[in-house]
């Protein structure tokens, strides 16, 4: 971290001794005050809930600029990763700071490829479910048991046991995502075909069957190695947080990687797309275009409760540049597919017209974000709604395994422990139980 020579002065109006705070410059970004000395030299501590001005770490791996609508993967702006690149490039330059060379992306490529298959156990593991679990409760408990499959690659503390956890993660995510969709529907599972690329062999293992060939349409699979590439990484949002927070007790990787798939699960989050294809249908269902009027109405009322899912972000108060490359693949798979008239393609572009409008979405910036789209895209292409959080744990992988590898190697990492203003009961008697 590079030391400003400017000092933030913090001062207090009952005479306490004030006390200078170093400031460090980001390499871009807002500076940040240094407060870890702030506890030991005032007895005090900040109070930032949702951590709205506090930065928990340092990072060299994604940057976002949400006045500018701007995102960059190690410095690469996501517009020309998402057209120069392909989702493996963009996992190898996330893990290890550079883009790959044709070599280096061939030795990683197969890599991954030759850790696409699970251990044959993790289906009779998957059994144990209910056939109409939700994926994202499915997902949770089969990464959670990667680390009862993969002890080898279990010691956080170990560089070669991160590196194989980290291949193991990406390879075998596709594979777990498939088996447990192909789980809910009653379908045999699809083992991997590794003479496909990472996307191909996703939605062959999602969609072929026993009983015929499959080939993969390559508009549809540009489009979801899109969806990957889109939301491989997010800087330290909440479930990147929660996958350091978690990791910082040393816990096992698989375990972290667990805990940042249970966080996506909220609607806040990872959740949006299913939770905006969802709000879709019942607009839908309650009239549909026509419905969008009092629907806005109803969005704008305090009292309702009621969101347009699908826009709004805590950083981008301008266009998430995600969602700009995700309305154009939205537009070029619904062109493939003949689905320009589908109905609810209609509905969702007359409702993010409405709002784009509006002056309460204007008024607050509030733009739609990469879910919108990615909801619509995912649908197109045939993924059932309740799948849609499980592609973004699976894309999201790589993010969670770079950000918690930044933090293990980081000299100066602690166990992550907030603390808290007390506002509760002070010390009390507790009474025998005939007198409360
Ligand atoms: N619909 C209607 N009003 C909204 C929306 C929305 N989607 N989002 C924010 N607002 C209003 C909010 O009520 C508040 O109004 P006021 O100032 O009058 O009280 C104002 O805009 C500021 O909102 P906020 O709640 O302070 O914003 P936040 O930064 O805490 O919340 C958010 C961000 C993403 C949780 C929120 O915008 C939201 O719930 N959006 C819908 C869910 C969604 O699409 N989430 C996906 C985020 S992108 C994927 C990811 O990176 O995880």
């Amino acid at each position: 971290m590079t030391p400003s020579d400017v000092k933030a002065t913090l001062s207090f109006s009952d005479g306490s001794p004030s006390m200078d705070l170093p400031l460090y410059k980001g390499s871009i970004g807002p500076d940040v005050i240094d407060i870890r000395k702030l506890y030991a030299q005032t007895g005090k501590f900040t109070y930032d809930p949702g951590f709205l001005s506090t930065a928990s770490c340092n990072s060299t791996i994604t940057y976002i600029d949400g006045d500018k609508g701007e995102l960059l993967y190690r410095g690469y702006p996501i517009e020309q990763l998402a057209v120069q690149c392909d989702y493996l490039e963009v996992c190898y330059l996330l893990l290890n700071g550079e883009l790959p060379n044709e070599s280096q992306k061939a030795e990683f490529v197969s890599r991954v490829t030759n850790h696409t298959m699970v251990n044959e156990q993790m289906q009779f593991f998957l059994r144990g479910f209910r056939r109409d679990a939700h994926p994202m409760a499915v997902m949770t408990g089969l990464v959670g048991a990667m680390s009862a499959f993969y002890h080898d690659s279990t010691d956080i503390n170990n560089p070669e046991h991160r590196e194989i956890a980290a291949i193991r993660l990406i390879a075998k995510m596709p594979t777990l995502v498939a088996m447990a969709y192909k789980y809910t529907v009653g379908q045999p599972y699809v083992y991997p075909k590794n003479d496909l690329s990472y996307a191909g062999n996703f939605m062959r293992m999602m969609f072929a069957t026993p009983c015929e060939e499959y080939k993969p349409n390559d508009v549809l699979v540009r489009a979801m190695d899109r969806i990957f590439t889109l939301h491989a990484d997010h800087e330290q949002n909440a479930s990147t947080s929660t996958v350091r927070l978690c990791g910082s007790s040393g816990t096992n990787p698989f375990a972290a990687i667990a805990a940042g798939v249970a966080c996506l699960w909220g609607p806040a989050h990872g959740g949006a797309n299913e939770a905006c294809l969802n709000m879709l249908y019942d607009i839908q269902k309650q009239g549909g275009v026509a419905r969008i009027g009092d629907f806005i109405k109803q969005v704008k009322d305090k009292n309702s409760n009621v969101k347009l899912m699908g826009f709004g972000h805590r950083v981008y108060k301008n266009y998430d540049p995600r969602a700009k490359l995700m309305r154009e693949t939205c537009h070029e798979v619904l062109g493939e597919l003949g689905l320009q008239n589908d109905p609810l393609f209609k509905l969702a572009m007359e409702l993010e017209k409405i709002a784009l409008e509006d002056e309460y979405f204007v008024a607050r910036k509030l733009y739609p974000n990469v879910d919108f789209y990615s909801g619509i895209v995912q649908r197109a292409i045939g993924i059932p709604v309740p799948l849609f959080t499980a592609i973004f744990a699976l894309a999201r992988t790589v993010g969670w395994i770079a950000q918690l590898n930044e933090m293990i190697s980081d000299p100066e990492y602690k166990i992550g422990r907030p603390r808290q203003l007390f506002v509760g009961a002070t010390a009390r008697d507790v009474k025998p139980i005939g007198q409360r």
